[in-house]
């Protein structure tokens, strides 16, 4: 059984479809174990705790960089024998400190079609603002593992849905998390657990 510790800052949704599909079966081989939080007071604890999932909170605000920050993310991580690092609505970037020690173990779920509207600034509804902006037809999610760049790491899900002419960002997140997000983040979970996705030159593939 893999250790799943899951790392959110908001209201966690996302952490929610993974506690259900656990609880359900849908996630095979894993367990979520603890979650950790860059901030204090957010609904995803309150999520975790009423599911008796052991909580850490580590404030972004308390660290003066990244790299201290992510230090002690590091620390916490081997703490809790991390076998899979779930960022869930996560909305701080990683140290290269972390991403290697964890490489290929840290999965992240970003709202747009990866390459589109993604890398540093682009984060939660500012994702949909952008892509409405630009007057895509189609947006969606990706579920993908975290390198030192942001948002650049090998892809190993993507699913799409259709944007409509009236749709505020607000509408178009909703539509993406209830249609995506919450179903191939638990998915790609569960495929990692059974050691079903395999890295070939740096891409990834569900065997
Ligand atoms: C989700 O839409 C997630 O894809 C996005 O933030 C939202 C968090 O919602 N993540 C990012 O933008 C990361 N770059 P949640 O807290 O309800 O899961």
């Amino acid at each position: 059984m893999k250790n799943i510790v899951v790392l959110v800052s908001g209201g966690g949704t996302n952490l929610q479809a993974l506690i259900d599909a656990e609880k359900s079966g849908i996630i095979q081989g894993g367990k979520i174990t603890c979650v950790i939080s860059s901030k204090d007071g957010v609904y995803a604890l309150e999520r975790a705790n009423n599911n008796n999932i052991p909580t850490r909170v580590i404030p972004r605000k308390e660290y003066s960089d990244s790299v201290s920050y992510s230090k002690a993310i590091l620390d916490a991580l081997n703490e809790e024998k991390a076998d899979l690092v779930v960022l869930a609505g996560f909305m701080t970037i990683l140290d290269e400190c972390v991403t290697k020690a964890y490489a290929y173990k840290i999965i992240n779920v970003h709202p747009a079609l990866i390459p589109s509207f993604c890398g540093e600034g682009y984060y939660g509804l500012k994702v949909h603002e952008a892509a409405l902006a630009y007057g895509v037809k189609v947006s969606g999610a990706t579920i993908h593992f975290v390198n030192e760049e942001a948002d650049a790491g090998a892809i190993i899900l993507q699913g799409t849905v259709e944007v409509q002419k009236d749709d505020t960002p607000e509408v178009l997140q909703r539509r993406i998390m209830e249609n995506v997000e919450w179903k191939l983040l638990p998915k790609a979970v569960s495929l990692f657990c059974q050691d079903k996705i395999e890295i070939v030159d740096g891409k990834a593939y569900v065997i």
